[in-house]
């Protein structure tokens, strides 16, 4: 485990256990802040770091622009004394460790986009000095860390493992989730090289509860992805059992429950109406796409990619024959209320939502379409749904649900009045099995 000293490692190993280490955090984002903040709360000194000025702006005056991390928070880290915001590129060399949490998307023809990343290590290698630590945290196909990353730091003359230390440590937040915060989940940790792993441990371990050495940055990178991966492929199996067992007349979510009571053998997953978020839906075509520079094809990844896409389509049939049925009209002469726009419930977080296919396929069926989320209240921009930017939530009354032929539940917020939904709305299509089967309920 122990490689040969280093004076930089040993210097660093030792303002690391006093937490005199200065922390930057580069990529404010939904893993950043977080990281961030629980750095300060663990004593540490952190720079955080990003290119968003609107960001920097909003830290430096003590306000948050994510939802599940309060303004208190944000205030609490400034008044610690030990946060500050920065888009000053020059501020990085003050740093001992910098850990990267930039996006890594996939570009229009699905491959992975490695902009982000390079950009930030040319940021780094601009001011890298002997006794740096820099882990890369971002989602990322196995070798990024040493294929990408590693050559730009080098372009600085300094080596890898004996002047500077580089890592890698995927995120594994869960947004909104109270049960797992940053502390309590266990931090995979690989290394180029045993100091540079030896090291990230090492900080890691100063305030997460369990941090987890692996054999390399691969290892950690490949783990990553095969988390997400398994994600993806049960999702997409429940998803298909849906449409099985609808045929059949079969309630999915009543099997799924059944199947839960095994005590061995079986982890249930939930249907839904297709996948969101930034993670699982992007995240497997990393894989695949590296796996065809070996030969490989990833067909599971491909299925499930398949499977959980159509989804909602699926929905908005199901949604079609429901209205039909129920009033003898076609989408084109009805209103739709799509209950929820984030992709999952309790977060403010649209990104991939699949509630912006379904609006899209409501749309082009001519049907009018509004919204309400109570974490949602506009809108914003994004990449591959543009023109529905600006749409403002609707408030959740009894006319506006009695305004509208059907009520699409898309995310299941604990926010939302429930019982008004049941009492109000004409027709409920629920593809989160959130409402009673009641009489104007139909599954989804
Ligand atoms: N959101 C999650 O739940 C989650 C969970 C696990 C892993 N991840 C991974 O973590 C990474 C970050 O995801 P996120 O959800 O925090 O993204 P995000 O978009 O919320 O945040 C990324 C931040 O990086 C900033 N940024 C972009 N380019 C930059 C640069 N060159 N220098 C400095 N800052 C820059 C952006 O302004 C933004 O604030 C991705 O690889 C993602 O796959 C995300």
């Amino acid at each position: 485990m122990h490689a040969p000293a280093s004076p930089h490692a040993a210097s660093l190993a030792t303002r690391i256990a006093d937490r005199a280490a200065i922390v930057s955090v580069i990529g404010l984002g939904y893993v950043g802040l977080p990281l961030a903040r629980a750095f300060v709360e663990s004593g540490f000194s952190v720079l955080g770091f990003d290119t968003d000025p609107a960001k920097v702006e909003a830290l430096a005056s003590g306000r948050s622009y994510i939802r599940h991390i309060g303004a208190d928070s944000v205030a609490a880290m400034i008044a610690s004394g030990r946060f500050e915001a920065t888009s000053d590129p020059a501020r990085l060399a003050s740093a001992d460790a910098l850990l990267i949490c930039v996006p890594t998307p996939l570009t229009r023809h699905r491959e992975p986009d490695m902009t982000y990343v390079v950009a930030t290590a040319e940021t780094i290698a601009a001011t890298l000095r002997p006794g740096q630590l820099v882990v890369l945290e971002s989602t990322t196909w196995p070798g990024t860390t040493e294929e990408v990353v590693k050559p730009i730091l080098e372009r600085s003359g300094l080596r890898s493992g004996s002047d500077f230390f580089l890592a890698y440590s995927p995120e594994r937040e869960d947004p909104g989730n109270r049960d797992f915060t940053t502390s309590r989940i266990p931090k995979l940790v690989g290394g180029d090289g045993a100091r540079a792993r030896d090291l990230a441990a090492a900080l890691y371990g100063r305030f997460v509860e369990t941090v987890v050495p692996v054999e390399s940055c691969e290892v950690a990178e490949a783990a990553k992805l095969t988390e997400n991966i398994f994600r993806a492929v049960n999702i997409a199996l429940v998803n298909e059992l849906k449409l099985v067992f609808t045929a059949m007349g079969i309630d999915v979510h009543r099997v799924i429950d059944a199947a839960a009571t095994k005590p061995f053998g079986f982890m249930p997953f939930r249907p839904g109406p297709g996948l969101g978020g930034h993670c699982i839906p992007i995240d497997p075509f990393y894989l695949t796409w590296k796996a065809h520079e070996v030969g490989v094809h990833t067909r599971f990844i491909e299925l499930a990619g398949e499977i959980n896409t159509a989804m909602p389509r699926w929905v908005v049939d199901r949604l079609a024959e429901a209205i039909d049925r129920r009033f003898g009209k076609g989408l084109s002469r009805s209103r739709v209320l799509l209950l929820g726009v984030a992709y999952k419930k309790n977060v403010d977080d649209v990104r991939e939502s699949p509630a912006f296919a379904i609006w899209e396929l409501l749309e082009a069926r001519g049907a009018e379409v509004a919204f309400h989320d109570p974490h949602v209240p506009v809108i914003p921009p994004t990449r591959a749904h543009g023109p529905l930017a600006g749409r403002r939530s609707l408030a959740l009354d009894p006319s506006t649900l009695e305004g509208f032929e059907a009520v699409l539940v898309v995310t299941d917020h604990d926010a939302i009045d429930w019982r008004l939904v049941a009492e109000h709305a004409r027709l409920v299509v629920d593809t989160r099995d959130r409402l009673a089967r009641a009489a104007n309920v139909v599954p989804a």
